[in-house]
């Protein structure tokens, strides 16, 4: 008999974006000349930058000749863009990676939603609320939780609110926990860390043998000094934290697919005779089996961002999604929406009008001024009565957006 694995079967019928996805198909079938601006799923619209479109296309020619072709790559990366990856993102900073904890593959998502695989089942998990909702549920799919509840929460799952109230930084949890997922700069919020802040959670995860699962994927959009771009900038997180980071924000590879994870040899856990095993070893053993490595053309153009004009193009382009993010801020904000996040990463987290549930305030957007965002309550409990711009749109459709819900929207 093929039983299934009952634990999808916990989950809410579609994934969030899906979700939207379908909602917008059904609208447009009713309304086939609706003028929908979507800022909903945080794609970006901008081009890559030259740089990497050249390094694109000189791997594409590599791949033309007998003795340039490339099969089969380390699984783990090519050295080529692991070195590139440690110089710029952490030996300018101070940071010591070594280049056997570094794992190249097809974009963060993956990574986030496979690093439970190795962790016992029994691990208890603590995510902020609301949060990207990859986190939880691939936990769910693992079995890590209990039920669904009727409150929206998950049992067996430790929630770490994150709300206006407390500035959107959570609170440590009462209870010991073994996995906290925390996001910096926020998916939903758009909100950040302070390195106090941070401090207080690497000291949380030494004093309880805990381990980080750090997802920086919006790292490049920081502008505040405080901000730590990456986790091991505060001392000890060597020691607890795995660190997430994409190319998809960073350098508009959303579709073209490459990010990183990192496990530093000195983040262990328990094994179940007591030994300690490094989580480096097990993701090696797991990234070797069940993934053949980013594509060679792939990991050229990621390693062409770290060139001296790549930094550069690319910088524009995160430049010009900030200016979008000011555009929606202060557009919100002069028709009296409480709007947050945008300074430190390219989303913008609004509170709806009069606490207007987040789904609702999302039909509203769609059917009266046909704008798309992201309803709160996907990203969690607590993002009930908040909504998710992105900035990623290009200018004149961020411009047209904040122009209707400034001009059309009744409020
Ligand atoms: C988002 O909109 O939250 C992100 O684009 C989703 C993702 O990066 O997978």
């Amino acid at each position: 008999m093929a039983y299934i694995n009952n634990n999808y079967l916990k989950l809410p019928g579609s994934y969030l974006f899906a979700e939207i996805a379908r909602r917008i198909s059904a609208y447009k079938a009713d309304h086939p000349d609706a003028d929908i601006i979507r800022l909903g799923i945080g794609d970006v619209t901008q081009p890559l930058a030259p740089a990497v479109i050249d390094a694109l296309h000189r791997a594409v020619d590599e791949m033309a000749h007998a003795d340039t072709f490339r099969g089969y790559g380390p699984e783990q990366g090519y050295d080529f863009l692991i070195q590139a990856i440690i110089e710029n993102n952490y030996r300018k900073n101070g940071i010591d990676i070594g280049s056997d904890e570094i794992f190249v593959s097809d974009g963060s998502k993956s990574d986030c939603g496979n690093i439970q695989e190795i962790f016992s089942t029994d691990c208890k998990v603590a995510i902020t609320d609301p949060v990207y909702p990859v986190y939880l549920d691939t936990n769910v799919m693992a079995g890590r939780t209990g039920d669904l509840q009727a409150d929206g929460h998950f049992a067996n799952v430790t929630y770490l609110p994150c709300t206006a109230e407390n500035n959107f930084a959570p609170e440590l949890p009462d209870e010991k926990v073994d996995m906290v997922y925390l996001c910096c700069p926020n998916n939903p919020t758009g909100t950040t860390l302070s390195r106090k802040e941070l401090t207080k959670w690497v000291d949380y995860a030494r004093n309880n043998d805990a381990v980080i699962l750090f997802d920086a994927a919006y790292a490049a959009y920081i502008t505040e000094k405080d901000v730590p771009r990456s986790i091991y900038e505060i001392e000890g997180a060597k020691d607890v934290a795995i660190e997430f980071r994409s190319f998809s924000k960073t350098a508009g590879f959303t579709g073209t697919r490459c990010g990183y994870t990192v496990i530093p040899k000195s983040v262990t856990g328990i094994a179940s005779d007591g030994s300690r095993v490094q989580f480096n070893k097990l993701w090696n053993r797991r990234h070797t089996t069940k993934f053949n490595g980013t594509a060679y053309i792939v990991q050229r153009g990621a390693a062409a961002i770290y060139t001296e004009e790549g930094q550069k193009q690319i910088r524009e382009t995160i430049s010009y999604y900030m200016e979008n993010a000011r555009i929606i801020r202060e557009g919100l904000q002069a028709v009296g929406l409480t709007a947050y996040g945008g300074v430190n990463a390219p989303y913008i987290w609004l509170k709806t009008p009069d606490n207007m549930p987040s789904w609702d305030f999302f039909d509203k957007l769609l059917t009266e001024i046909n704008v798309v965002g992201t309803p709160g309550a996907g990203f969690g409990p607590c993002g009930e009565g908040y909504f998710r711009l992105t900035s990623f749109g290009d200018r004149e459709n961020t411009l047209r957006a904040v122009d209707r819900i400034k001009n059309k929207l009744h409020f």
